[in-house]
């Protein structure tokens, strides 16, 4: 090992050898750019197109290509320019570039029907899914049942009926993010009723409880005195090298004793320390003490 000092000389030496030697991926041949340290043809390369960063398309509009530096869409059209990259748009049908680039359709007009603006049908809502619009019949869409953000549980045989969701015989609707068709003969978290939850499991629309010393943590039974994820109450987890000993989590990376717990990388027992008193950094005033985890 070298000395600092001629260490210090030596990593200077090489920096300056390093600064000077060009590299290599600034070496672009005739006619390529170097963006980001990579040779680039600006003239048809689609993610720098006419300048280093300057993209033809938007994940959200694909399909514009680089031609002679120049970004063109699947119609032929130059597209729209944003902040960052040119993109895409169906003129046609997009609500924000209705007929051209900018040209959003107001809430009256909320649809983009062959490039002009347009209200929705009569009877129907103008509900706004993900980046579109949706005229949606509420009384009969199961997306938009009844209101616009209210989904019916498709995938358990949920439908969008007179503007309510309905679920298949013995199945009940539990209001959510969706409307679930629930079985709450089983459902631990629909038990009996939605959202009546059971720690454990449910049978025939009651909570089952755990063997005797047993306690049901997230449809579990588990001994809170010595499980390390559910120490002494669920969900409680002990640290890494930490033990649950009769439902504490004790010990530690440090190893501490057993009393005592790790307050700013020491051991410490909390119950008669003045500055970390019956909890870590809860310090006794002036003139007190800490006796059995209290500032007396
Ligand atoms: C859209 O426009 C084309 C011609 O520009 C026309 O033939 C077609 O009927 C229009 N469609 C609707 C739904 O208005
Ligand atoms: C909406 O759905 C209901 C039930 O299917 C149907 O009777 C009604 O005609 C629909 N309304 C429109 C505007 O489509
Ligand atoms: C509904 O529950 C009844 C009684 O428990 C049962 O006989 C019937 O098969 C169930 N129907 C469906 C569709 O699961």
């Amino acid at each position: 090992m070298l000395p600092l000092k001629l260490q210090l000389v030596a990593l200077t030496v090489l920096g300056l050898a390093h600064a000077l030697v060009p590299r290599q991926a600034e070496t672009c041949s005739p006619g390529l750019f170097s963006c980001d340290g990579k040779c680039r043809d600006l003239q048809t390369d689609a993610q720098n197109c006419g300048a280093c960063g300057w993209p033809c398309a938007h994940s959200l509009y694909p399909g514009g290509t680089c031609e002679n530096g120049k970004c063109v869409c699947p119609d032929g059209g130059p597209g729209c320019a944003y902040d960052f990259g040119n993109y895409c748009p169906d003129f046609f049908s997009d609500i924000i570039n209705c007929g051209g680039c900018n040209r959003a359709c107001s809430s009256d007009q909320p649809t983009c029907v062959n490039g002009t603006c347009a209200p929705c049908p009569e009877d129907t809502f103008a509900c706004f899914p993900d980046l579109g619009v949706k005229c949606a019949n509420l009384s009969s869409d199961d997306e938009h049942c009844g209101q616009c953000f209210a989904a019916c549980d498709t995938a358990a045989g949920g439908k969008c009926v007179g503007g309510e969701c309905v679920c298949p015989a013995n199945l009940s609707v539990c209001p959510g993010l969706s409307y679930l068709c629930i079985d709450t003969q089983s459902d631990r978290a629909h038990c009996g009723r939605c959202f009546q939850s059971c720690p454990y499991k449910c049978e025939g629309g009651k909570c089952i409880d755990c063997p005797h010393g047993l306690t049901g943590c997230d449809g579990e039974c588990t001994n809170l005195a010595n499980d390390n994820g559910n120490c002494g109450k669920c969900r409680n987890l002990c640290s890494t090298g930490q033990n649950c000993v009769d439902g504490t989590c004790v010990g530690g990376p440090s190893g501490c004793p057993r009393d005592q717990e790790v307050c700013s990388d020491e051991c410490i027992n909390v119950q008669n320390d003045n500055r970390h008193c019956g909890a870590c950094e809860k310090q006794c005033a002036a003139g007190k003490n800490c006796v059995n985890g209290k500032c007396v």
